[in-house]
């Protein structure tokens, strides 16, 4: 098979590298890529994500058998439709289903119309119809810009003052442009947060190993919200029953209602969920990989990744696997991320033969990689428990100089108390 990934971060680069190694492929190009993915053996090609006629003459050209599409962005702007009605094969959700991640009121909308657990809310337009929904609920409460804000959409509102002021922020001083012209204000859900994802086919849905992402920027969970600075799995502190009970009462719901609504999905439908005294509930759908999870996900795959999006393709039953071994992977981000960070930093080089690098913000400057993005690159190692592959990850992260770069030292701390 001839494949090619759409997308340019950590994430395309662990689907990247996955389908690589596949014995069923023979080559894999990425667009528009990044320069740290080459030393894996990934092609990459100068396309943007967003040039759609340029993306499908490049794959008639190749001949590939199918692209996968990583990022929201490109999902959202009808890549996959745009794909088929070329006569090409894409991986993942058609515009019309993206919208499960693309808009948040969308999604509550699908969850209410399901009966899918997740908290209770109300969308708003209007900031002084917002501010007397929040004086009524009261604090903590979560306010949530509507449309897409690369995970930064999100205010966990301590206090009424701090909900009015993110309130104010979007609705009033249009901070998310017209992502944040609408906004879903929700309850707060207490709770051990997790990330399970499947591969979708219409009402079919195979559920992947579950994860969990650490997405605030600093250690003890301080700081803001970023697109996420670490993972693991498994979750020991996660019963199994809640991962199955979530597969009953929210992605198999889910893929039943995208139906029903006129909107169904195939691709990856990723629910990021809270396990709560009552079960699981939703935070959030999205409509593709997450990242970093899919760095920690993905390694666990021991079954063949192109074998199962080929089968899905073809409305055949896909075979899945997964290894017992744990995953672990730390962000390093550039000093500054989420806010304005610095670039040109150069990359360290691992000697450690037992850890992966998947690079994201990074760019090439004669002939060595340098940081040129906020998530610069993710280290992940596999261990026989989470404890043994924690210990690879960071001791190979304290062997390099990582000067104007960061990373927390504290992912997997909840999985590795119990
Ligand atoms: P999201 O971008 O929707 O994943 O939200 C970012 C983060 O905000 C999540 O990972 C949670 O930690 C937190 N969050 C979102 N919604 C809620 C909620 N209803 N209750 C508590 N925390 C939430
Ligand atoms: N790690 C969270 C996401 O991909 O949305």
């Amino acid at each position: 098979m001839k494949l090619l990934v759409i997308g340019s971060g950590g994430r395309e680069h662990a689907i990247a590298k996955k389908l690589q190694q596949d014995t069923l492929v023979q080559k894999v190009f990425c667009a528009p890529g990044n320069p740290g993915m080459v030393q894996d053996g990934i092609e990459v090609v100068a396309l943007a994500e967003n040039d759609h006629a340029g993306l499908i003459a490049f794959a008639k050209e190749q001949e590939i058998d199918w692209a996968f599409v990583g990022p929201e962005a490109p999902l959202a702007a009808g890549l996959v439709d745009d794909f088929e009605a070329a006569g090409l094969k894409a991986f993942g959700p058609s515009q019309a289903a993206a919208q499960i991640e693309g808009s948040k009121d969308f999604a509550k909308q699908v969850m209410v119309k399901n009966q899918i657990p997740t908290g209770d809310y109300q969308t708003f337009t209007d900031y002084s119809a917002a501010k007397a929904y929040v004086l009524q609920k009261g604090a903590p409460i979560v306010i949530k810009a509507d449309g897409l804000a690369a995970g930064k959409g999100v205010v966990v509102a301590e206090t009424v003052e701090q909900a009015l002021d993110a309130l104010s922020a979007m609705l009033e001083d249009n901070k998310f442009g017209a992502s944040g012209a609408r906004v879903v204000v929700e309850e707060f859900l207490a709770g051990e947060e997790f990330s399970l994802l499947a591969f979708v086919r219409n009402e079919k849905v195979y559920p992947m190993v579950i994860s969990q992402d650490h997405k605030r920027a600093f250690d003890g969970d301080q700081g803001p919200n970023t697109g996420g600075m670490g993972a693991y799995s498994p979750v020991p502190q996660i019963p199994q029953e809640m991962v199955e009970q979530a597969v009953a009462t929210i992605l198999e719901p889910a893929a039943q209602g995208m139906i029903a609504n006129g909107t169904p999905f195939t691709g990856i439908l990723y629910a990021g969920l809270i396990a709560t005294t009552d079960g699981p509930k939703v935070i959030e759908f999205n409509a593709r990989f997450g990242d970093p999870e899919t760095q920690v996900v993905l390694p666990r795959l021991t079954a063949s990744l192109a074998a199962i999006i080929s089968d899905l393709l073809a409305d055949r039953e896909p075979e899945l696997s997964w290894s017992e071994k744990a995953t672990f992977g730390v962000v390093v981000a550039a000093d500054g991320y989420p806010g304005t960070y610095h670039r040109g930093m150069r990359l360290p080089t691992f000697s450690q033969p037992d850890i992966s690098v998947y690079y994201a913000g990074v760019a090439a400057k004669e002939g060595q990689l340098v940081a040129n993005g906020g998530r610069v690159f993710l280290v992940e190692a596999q261990g026989n428990d989470l404890a043994e592959a924690k210990e690879k990850v960071y001791q190979a992260l304290a062997s390099v100089q990582l000067e104007g770069m960061f990373y927390r030292s504290d992912i997997g701390a909840k999985a590795l108390q119990v």
